[in-house]
């Protein structure tokens, strides 16, 4: 697991690590834990991806059918219950895959996580190493998180200091929401070398159901019995399509049940609501494939993209 403050060289880290993999003959897993860049799928998510061959320094890994969880939010501090229970799904669907094939296990898996490492940041990345049982963590650049991550972690952690590299480039706000942007770009349209020609199409409302995750709180008083303070941050609440979902990104969910199994499902891809039309109760949607939809279970992206093509 690589960890470390933002812009030290983490993402860069991993692809060097993988790459090196690849050609050694292994067959690694990478698994990205920030959702502030969404380098396997879009920002908003978390994902396993097996790495079959090396990246090109100008783009990334082949993407053949990764495994990605829709979490909807660019930073993980926004829901961390639902965060953690993300990443211990991730981790417990990636242990399965170690486990079926002996190649994947010899080689590993590699665990990119986001800059937010202090307070509840660092318990989320406590947590994260504990989930995927992780027994080497490299630190970039911070030695205070060095010296926690030893005093913290069991002893067979191997924990490992590792400065920042002269050449990272630091990146403002701006340019990271700016990348984030076009990373959902480019899951829809494709970059210069290999371009995506998305789908536009209406859909009516009633052929939808779309869920947002997270209900608003309720005071402690008003709580029904037996119900933790925390457990709205997971309750599922059906939408009505509205006005305030236009340009949201859609999560398409593999669920294949109607119920609470909606959260911790995978997700098939994404859609981007372009338009909304009340009078005749339809969305419009951007989508990577024709109609129709491989599910009608869609579940709401705090993430937003505005279709300029
Ligand atoms: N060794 C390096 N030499 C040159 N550029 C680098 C190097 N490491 C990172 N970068 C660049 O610095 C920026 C931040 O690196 P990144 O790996 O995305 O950091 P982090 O994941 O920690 O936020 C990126 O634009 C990346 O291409
Ligand atoms: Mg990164």
């Amino acid at each position: 697991m690589i960890v470390g403050p933002c812009d030290v060289g983490k993402s860069t880290v991993c692809r060097i690590l993988l790459n090196y993999a690849v050609r050694m003959s292994r067959r690694p897993i990478f698994v990205d834990l920030d959702v502030g860049q969404g380098q396997i799928s879009i920002p908003g998510t978390i994902g396993a991806l097996m790495i079959e061959r090396p990246a090109a320094i100008d783009e990334g890994f082949s993407q053949e059918a990764p495994l990605v969880y829709h979490f909807g939010h660019k930073n993980p501090s926004s829901n961390s219950t639902l965060f953690s229970m993300l990443v211990q799904q991730l981790a417990n669907t990636v242990k399965e895959r170690l486990e079926a094939n002996k190649r994947t296990r010899s080689s590993g898996v590699i665990i990119n996580t986001c800059g937010w490492i202090k307070g509840a940041g660092y318990k989320q990345l406590i947590n994260s190493a504990k989930s995927f049982e992780v027994d080497v963590i490299m630190v970039l650049d911070q030695e205070r998180l060095y010296n926690e991550l030893v005093r913290d972690m069991p002893n067979f952690v191997k924990v490992i200091f590792l400065p920042k590299s002269g050449g990272v480039v630091e990146r403002s706000k701006s340019v990271r929401s700016e990348a984030r942007d076009q990373r959902i770009r480019e899951y829809f349209y494709g970059s210069l070398k290999n371009s995506l020609y998305p789908h536009s199409f209406d859909i009516k409302f009633s052929e939808l159901k779309i869920y947002k995750i997270g209900a608003p709180a309720l005071p402690d008083s008003c709580l029904p019995l037996g119900m933790k303070a925390d457990d709205h941050l997971t309750k599922l609440v059906l939408l009505t399509p509205n006005a305030g979902i236009l340009h949201h990104v859609l999560a398409v969910s593999f669920s294949e049940k109607d119920d609470d199994d909606i959260i911790l499902s995978h997700v098939a891809g994404f859609v981007c609501v372009t338009n909304i039309d009340t009078e005749r109760q339809t969305l419009t949607l951007l989508s990577p494939q024709p109609k129709p939809l491989p599910n009608n279970i869609l579940i709401l992206s705090e993430l937003q993209f505005m279709d300029s093509h």
